[in-house]
């Protein structure tokens, strides 16, 4: 695998979906080191699609750790059911907000953050680690996002 992403020259973020996500299936695929994994997943999507954060969360005990991201610095320690990415750990599934500010319990790393995704990797029946995804433009996620980026969180359960 080339350690160079190619990127379509289009506005369409499903087209952009659809380059990235075999290229990081082909990227992680030969390494077996989660952290490496986790890293050049989240500089790939940061790469790719240009959002204000990309980053992972690992289940540690009672509590979700920061673990490999791209973007500002962020909060380190998130409790079950808390925020959106604790949210989507307690329900173990895609929590999708449009407006963080009508979240209840949203947790503000940033005030520059506006709209958010979070994704659960489950295996064995348990959220493992989470993938959160922040916009700095309100409603920037759509179920197309979900869609894809779900089939990304696939590719990651395969690795855990
Ligand atoms: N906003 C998240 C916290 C993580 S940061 O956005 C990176 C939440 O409410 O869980």
């Amino acid at each position: 695998m080339s350690e160079n992403l190619f990127l379509p020259d289009t506005n369409s973020r499903v087209e952009k979906y659809e380059a990235l996500i075999p290229q990081i299936e082909a990227l992680i695929s030969t390494e077996s080191d989660l952290t490496a994994n986790l890293a050049n997943v989240a500089a790939a999507l940061k790469e790719g699609l240009g959002f204000f954060w990309v980053g992972f969360y690992l289940v540690k005990e009672d509590e979700l750790v920061l673990g490999p991201f791209q973007g500002p610095i962020a909060c380190t320690r998130i409790k079950k059911g808390k925020g959106v990415c604790g949210t989507a750990w307690a329900e173990k599934r895609t929590v999708l907000v449009e407006d963080v500010d009508q979240f209840p319990g949203h947790i503000a790393c940033s005030s520059a953050s506006k709209s958010e995704i979070v994704l659960p990797a489950i295996k064995d029946d348990e959220v493992k680690l989470i993938l959160d995804i922040d916009s700095d433009q309100l409603a920037d996620f759509y179920q197309e996002d979900q869609v894809h980026l779900e089939r990304l969180m696939k590719i990651i359960e395969t690795k855990l």
